[in-house]
């Protein structure tokens, strides 16, 4: 292992962090305190650009979506994907709300056990060798041993601190066919087996100082930071008085979950509810009793409408289901910090 470690300056400001040179510049950042702007930390959104304007730096993934050819030539690079080979002067803009509220933590984990939560989605708990603090929502950062660069997954548990000899933490992953990450999950890892967690990571976590009732939509991959934000409200003794209404998004009957989770929380029956909404069925097929049929964003609309303005709203899930959510929220008027989500890629 490199122990080097190099000495990052923010040009035009009095900022400078110190980045080892095997961490990636937006994560050494993080780690320091520095409000680095960034959401996917996997190369995609291209939130974490920066202007190298000295230095020598090496890009992990050099063809990674969120940097274009353009971005360049202008001497941009991904800070969540980018190492330092030496000391750096970079130039970006900084912004508060992307100060880490919990110190991401580097450390090994071995898996202790597994669950299947439908045809597609399983549960995967690992217990950490560090201890980690993380808020409800949160996502972390998973090494598998064998695939090109860490994946991004969110915690299911309430936010707190896992500890050594604490909970075990825990994701529910989606399978996909051709995914290298989700396959190394399914078919390759065994009780027992090392990964390296890096976390806490996201902006979309709990408020518990938020006054309001709470709405969470998940869709397909999206439930595990839904459930958390719900554990995580559940154990709040500042969102004692608050609602709960969870909202699941799928395609079909057989994809939907979630609610066995949220029914044996203390207080659910009186404070919270649950609604599975399909899109995939035909409108003259029966459907299992309580499911409600079409688009998500739609049945949210028609059943909250004029409310969601009044709501604090969560929301996680395919890329689709985000916009058609998003532009409804607009179009309501919602405030946007009562909205929060972490885009997924
Ligand atoms: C914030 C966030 C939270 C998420 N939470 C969940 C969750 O709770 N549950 C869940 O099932 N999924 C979640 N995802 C999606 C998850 O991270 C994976 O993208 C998805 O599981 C597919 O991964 P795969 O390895 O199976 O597929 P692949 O197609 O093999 O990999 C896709 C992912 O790997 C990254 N990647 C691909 N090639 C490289 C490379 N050469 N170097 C570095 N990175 C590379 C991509 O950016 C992309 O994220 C989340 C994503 C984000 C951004
Ligand atoms: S945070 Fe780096 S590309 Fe998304």
């Amino acid at each position: 292992m490199d122990t080097t470690v190099y000495a990052v300056h923010l040009v035009g400001t009095d900022q400078s962090f110190s980045c080892a040179a095997d961490d990636t510049v937006l994560r050494a950042a993080l780690r320091q305190g520095i409000a680095f702007p960034y959401e996917c930390n996997v190369g995609s959104c291209g939130n974490c650009k920066f202007e190298l304007i000295e230095g020598q730096v090496n890009a992990l993934w050099p063809d990674a979506p969120g940097l274009s050819d353009k971005d360049k030539q202008r001497k941009r690079w991904l800070g969540c994907q980018t190492r330092a080979q030496g000391d750096l002067h970079i130039k970006l803009r900084t912004g508060d709300k992307y100060r880490p509220i919990h110190t991401p933590v580097r450390t090994r984990a071995r898996l202790v056990s597994s669950r299947v939560i439908t045809h597609d989605l399983s549960e995967f708990s690992f217990e950490l060798d560090q201890p980690m603090a993380f808020s409800s929502g949160q996502y972390a950062l998973v090494q598998l041993a064998g695939v090109t660069g860490p994946r991004a997954y969110s915690m299911s548990n309430a936010g707190g601190s896992v500890s050594e000899s604490g909970t075990a933490l825990s994701f529910q992953v989606r399978r996909l066919p051709q995914g290298a990450g989700s396959n190394a999950l399914f078919a390759q890892l065994r009780v027992g087996d090392g990964v390296e967690i890096d976390g806490p990571y996201g902006m979309a976590y709990l408020r518990e100082d938020a006054p309001r009732d709470i709405l969470c939509v998940a869709g397909g991959s999206g439930l595990a930071p839904m459930v958390s934000v719900a554990r995580g409200t559940f154990a709040s003794s500042q969102l004692a008085a608050r609602r709960l209404h969870f909202v699941y998004g799928a395609r079909m009957p057989a994809d939907v979950c979630g609610q066995d989770m949220l029914a044996v929380l203390p207080g659910w029956l009186a404070r919270g509810s649950y609604q599975a909404v399909v899109s995939g069925v035909d409108s003259e097929a029966p459907l299992p009793e309580g499911f409600a049929r079409g688009f998500v964003h739609d049945w949210v609309d028609q059943v909250y409408g004029n409310r969601l303005a009044e709501m604090e709203i969560y929301f996680a899930g395919p890329a689709l289901m985000a916009q058609s959510l998003l532009k409804l929220l607009i179009a309501r008027q919602v405030p946007m910090d009562q909205v929060h989500f972490d885009q997924f890629y």
